[in-house]
């Protein structure tokens, strides 16, 4: 029996934040028995060629190139765009956007975010640039696109390389235009976490076909021939089955989206009127990438703080999660990095939570999610008859 709080029952098995999607196992076995059939399974086979193409018109990018994984894309992208010195970027993000900077042999610069978009705030660019400063990397944080205009202004006045980390936005469009179209180059994560996915791997988007070759060298070791090694790469490439996995799930992807667009539009009818929560949501023009479902608290107004209620949902079994605390940068490695007045970053961090989004949850697994989160409100408000008191402290 599980146990019941306030009426509400928990759940039987842990509800985490997500549940990667699947497609229907014998489509996989399909492709994957033309896998053992061939014999082939990486170094860039038809598995490969076909979700690349596939890839790319879905994306509607003009040209992509597929990694082992996201963080791998972006580290390339800096090395293929010759990146050194300072790079601007967002402590609101997941380790790996500052990781692949650091790794390259450059140096994050921290900017704040906009309290509104939880992106990177071009007016904290701006206050960050100087000589030494290269490029910079915005985050489209849970689908949200960036300021891409402000950003692409800044850029292009002070001739710096501007690249997005959009490993939340897959298939995000701002005003109908693909979100992979906008600065030089956009990386997309494919890991089993994100909507779309290879169980691991990664997709870089861009326009200058210049970079496509620099890119291929780059994730093949540098091989430019069977005699000849061009260049200093590393092996990034996206094998066979991992193609093969992402070409289905991107065949039934509407199925999920539709369903994940019943679990968040149950979020929001659940949670539009308790005090102090707010639901994020793209703004208007952009459509939502269904990948998160994220909630603001305002712990004056709802009676708890964010880690009060993400400790007592814990109680029924639902597992959110902190996205993203600690800020990058607080990490011991980043700790030395100059930095903006990080304020909005800072109450991001310390306000937002992602509830469990996936399409298996359903609208009635969301709905007592937002059940649980109704009643602890009226609990510290002392509205249920019980101790106003949470008894869960952070
Ligand atoms: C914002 C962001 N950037 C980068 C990554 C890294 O992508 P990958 O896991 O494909 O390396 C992730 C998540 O995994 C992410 O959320």
């Amino acid at each position: 029996m599980s146990a019941t709080i306030g009426g509400i029952e928990a759940f039987a098995e842990p509800i985490y934040v997500t549940r990667p999607f699947l497609p229907p196992f014998e489509r996989v076995e399909g492709r994957l028995r033309e896998i053992w059939a061939s014999r082939r399974l990486s170094n860039m086979g038809p598995q490969h060629d076909l979700l690349q193409a596939e890839l790319t018109r879905h994306l509607g990018v003009p040209e992509l190139r597929l990694f082992s994984n996201g963080t791998l894309a972006l580290q390339i992208a800096l090395l293929a765009m010759g990146i050194t010195g300072k790079v601007l970027t967002t402590p609101f993000t997941f380790s790996a956007t500052v990781h692949a900077i650091a790794l390259c042999g450059a140096e994050p610069v921290f900017c704040d975010v906009d309290p509104h978009t939880l992106c990177i705030d071009p007016r904290s660019v701006e206050r960050m640039i100087d000589d030494d400063v290269a490029a910079i990397i915005g985050v489209h944080v849970y689908g949200t696109p960036c300021d891409v205009d402000a950003l692409s202004h800044i850029a292009k006045a002070h001739g710096l390389k501007l690249i997005f980390d959009a490993a939340h936005a897959f298939g995000t469009t701002l005003q109908g235009r693909p979100i992979g179209k906008f600065g030089d180059a956009t990386m997309f994560s494919f890991h089993a976490t994100k909507l779309f996915h290879t169980a691991e791997g990664g997709g870089l988007a861009f326009s200058d076909p210049a970079l496509a070759h620099k890119l291929e060298l780059l994730r093949n070791f540098g091989i430019e021939s069977e005699d000849e090694v061009a260049l200093v790469g590393t092996n990034a490439k996206l094998n066979e089955i991992q193609a093969a996995i992402g070409l289905e799930v991107l065949a039934t992807l509407e199925s999920e989206r539709a369903l994940r667009a019943e679990v968040k539009a149950a979020y929001v009818r659940g949670l539009q009127d308790t005090p102090g929560i707010r639901v994020v949501q793209p703004g208007a023009g952009i459509s939502d990438s269904l990948q998160y479902a994220v909630i603001r608290i305002d712990e004056a107004e709802f009676g708890m703080n964010r880690d009060a209620l993400w400790a007592a949902l814990k109680d029924w079994k639902v597992f959110s999660r902190r996205y993203f605390f600690p800020l990058c940068s607080d990490f011991p490695s980043y700790r030395a990095c100059q930095r903006d007045n990080l304020e909005q970053a800072e109450l991001a961090a310390r306000e937002v939570l992602c509830l469990p989004m996936f399409g298996d949850l359903g609208a009635r697994g969301a709905e007592r999610i937002a059940q649980m989160i109704q009643y602890l409100h009226r609990r510290v408000r002392g509205a249920t008859g019980q101790s106003s008191m949470p008894s869960y402290t952070p």
